[in-house]
């Protein structure tokens, strides 16, 4: 495998400041192979989607986020699951960044992982992203699967993911992810 640097940018689903998914997506970071460089890309500044706003012009946080998705090599998503599906600023992302010709996520290489208190780890969330993310026309990875559940008793005082199975799962969940994203770039060489 080559050790071509990968550019993955990083979204997490909440927008609270203790989030259990930013920590997830933090513990995701840390664990990630040598050749990733992940920059986690804030999304709770664009406003709902909005037709009217899009006619006047793209809101500048949409630009922004549209450019940056579309040059990264992946997307690394962390995300609650609110009432069985997406939070609205995760949905939010998707129906502005679907408003481009062509979307950002076009062919782009996506790997997700949900964490909620609860007992199923937010498995309905992941359901409903890959379901909105085909629309758009992303390669979301399909295995492995990792579900943060019980999350509050994972994350130690320091936020650090303390769980050896749910780290070691991760883990293998990344590197099956750099596999994925260089497996994309042979099958979809990028269109000049
Ligand atoms: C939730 N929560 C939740 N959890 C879950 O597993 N399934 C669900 O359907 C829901 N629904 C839901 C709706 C709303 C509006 C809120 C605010 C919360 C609980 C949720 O998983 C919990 O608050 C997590 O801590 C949210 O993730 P962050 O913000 O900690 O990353």
């Amino acid at each position: 495998m080559t050790s071509e640097k990968l550019d993955i940018v990083g979204i997490c689903g909440s927008l609270r400041k203790d989030s259990l998914n930013r920590k997830a997506l933090l513990a995701a970071k840390q664990l990630m192979p040598p050749s990733f460089e992940m920059e986690i890309v804030e999304i709770g500044d664009l406003p709902i989607y909005n037709f009217d706003i899009q006619q006047v012009g793209f809101p500048p946080d949409a630009t922004r986020l549209h450019d940056r998705i579309k040059r990264a090599d992946g997307v690394f998503v962390a995300t609650p699951e609110h009432n069985a599906t997406m939070p609205a600023a995760l949905k939010n992302l998707i129906d502005w960044m679907s408003r481009f010709r062509p979307t950002p996520f076009d062919q782009k290489p996506v790997a997700v992982i949900s964490a909620s208190p609860g007992p199923i780890g937010g498995a309905r969330v992941q359901a409903e992203f890959r379901r909105s993310m085909a629309v758009v026309n992303a390669l979301v990875m399909i295995q492995p699967e990792v579900f943060i559940a019980y999350a509050p008793s994972k994350f130690g005082d320091n936020s650090l993911f303390t769980d050896e199975a749910g780290r070691d799962f991760l883990s293998k969940l990344l590197v099956a992810f750099e596999d994925w994203i260089r497996r994309v770039k042979i099958a979809y060489p990028v269109k000049a």
